[in-house]
């Protein structure tokens, strides 16, 4: 049984004016939005849970959030990947309370039911004294659809949902730049990181689908005092967003910022690994990548990712490229809460392995130099929307309108291009893609 709340269609759809390109405060505040998007998109749609290489060995398991179920990633022992509801059959308690393991199964704590690893309800603590009323079967766990792309699990709710593939679409091409770049594929390094913001989820995606304009401004300081540079990093990494390209693709929302001509190809790559790259990409996806000095990029509605090539002093600490993955867990309209990963080349070498997650660390964590600059810039805005006044008025993306009927003509990719990480049409496209969920037009 499902209750519905009071918002219309109609009501919704003129939350995202997309003549206009703006959006009202209240996407970010009110409480029964927030529970509609939980029914709407996050029971609906395919949602990240996790990597392959998080659960190489059979009885692996994780556990993870889809929305606000509580879900486990298991492996299980045939070797198939599931995504099992963690909430036990009989009275609904947590089955699995750990992070992180390896189990045959797994053992309710209150009354003691067993689930093997598969779902399957194996045996209740006393099953004489059911005198054979009930079916078993029917009290195993429920099970999400399950779909991997370039190592990167996702699961759905929906049954009537399209496959995997053919959701993600044209993103595929993209993520096959990020995460399926070698033969081997990427590989997790360590636990995820999680804190928990004051801001509405959506905040995040949309910064990463993604927000140029902020870049210099809130993260100007850092860039001119430690990373990569010092005096003329600040006006370079302008001139670089401005001119470089933005793209949308299915799903997919993100940037692709280039380094100037004068700049060396592959700065912080190992050579070994490039060669991999030129076998294993075709010619358009390797040459996005060869200058890319940032690609940030979200997949509807929570799953981002950062990419980049870092050092904090070019003098002691050559650049070194880090690649994070995210999701954006919905926990109340005014608080999320972040997983984030990092991740690395399956074929990079130990000191690689150990350098790009130093400089993760150091700029896109809880701690990290970037995160705490927009985590700052997400709290002020949470505030900014919340008073009787303030959530009255819309949140403003019109750069997109000077961008959004010009796209790059001649772009080598799929889906479509804009001529700047400055045109605010990838993150708003974002809310254009949150409206067509909210109003069941998808
Ligand atoms: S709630 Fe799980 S065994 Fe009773
Ligand atoms: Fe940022």
């Amino acid at each position: 049984m499902r209750i519905e709340q009071g918002w219309q269609p109609s009501e919704i759809e003129r939350l995202v004016d997309i003549e206009n390109a703006t959006a009202s405060r209240l996407i970010f505040t009110d409480e029964t939005l927030f529970r509609l998007e939980l029914q709407r998109i996050f029971a609906r749609t395919w949602l990240y849970i996790g990597h392959e290489s998080e659960i190489p060995k059979n009885g692996d398991y994780v556990t993870r959030k889809m929305g606000n179920d509580p879900v486990i990633l298991v492996r299980d022992q045939a070797g198939r990947v599931r995504v099992l509801l963690n909430s036990c059959t009989h009275r609904a308690t947590l089955v699995c309370r750990a992070d992180a393991g390896n189990a045959r199964g797994f053992t309710c704590p209150y009354h003691g039911w067993v689930f093997a690893s598969d779902g399957a309800l194996v045996a209740t603590a006393e099953d004489e004294t059911y005198g054979g009323k009930v079916n078993f079967r029917s009290l195993d766990l429920p099970q999400a659809r399950v779909g991997s792309y370039a190592g990167l699990v996702f699961a759905t709710w929906n049954h009537d949902a399209p496959p995997l593939d053919e959701h993600l679409g044209d993103a595929r091409w993209y993520l096959d730049i990020m995460f399926g770049h070698t033969p081997k594929g990427m590989t997790v390094l360590g636990l995820p990181h999680r804190w928990s913001p004051t801001n509405n989820w959506k905040l995040g995606p949309m910064n990463f689908a993604a927000d140029g304009p902020h870049a210099v401004k809130v993260h100007g300081p850092i860039v001119d005092a430690t990373l990569v540079g010092g005096n003329g990093a600040r006006a370079m990494i302008h001139k670089a967003l401005l001119e470089s390209p933005s793209v949308t693709a299915g799903p997919y929302n993100g940037i692709w910022t280039q380094g100037p001509a004068e700049m060396p190809e592959w700065m912080g790559h190992e050579p070994e690994l490039v060669e991999l790259y030129r076998k294993t990409l075709k010619p358009a996806q390797f040459n996005l990548f060869r200058r890319c000095i940032a690609s940030v990029g979200t997949v509807f509605p929570n799953f981002s990712w950062v990419y980049g090539p870092v050092s904090f002093d070019m003098r002691t600490d050559p650049l070194v490229n880090f690649f994070a993955i995210r999701v954006w867990q919905p926990v109340s309209a005014g608080r999320t809460e972040i997983w984030n990963w990092f991740l690395i080349e399956e074929e990079a070498s130990e000191e690689v392995k150990q350098r790009a997650m130093r400089a993760g660390v150091r700029t896109f964590t809880a701690g990290g130099t970037f995160d705490q600059d927009d985590a700052e810039a997400w709290h002020s805005i949470q505030r900014g929307c919340e008073g009787e006044i303030s959530c009255t008025q819309d949140v403003n993306f019109q750069v997109a309108l000077n961008y959004r009927d010009r796209p790059i003509a001649d772009w080598a990719g799929p889906g479509v291009a804009y001529p700047s990480n400055y045109c605010e049409v990838t993150e708003f496209n974002n809310l254009v893609q949150w409206r067509a969920y909210m109003t069941g037009a998808r």
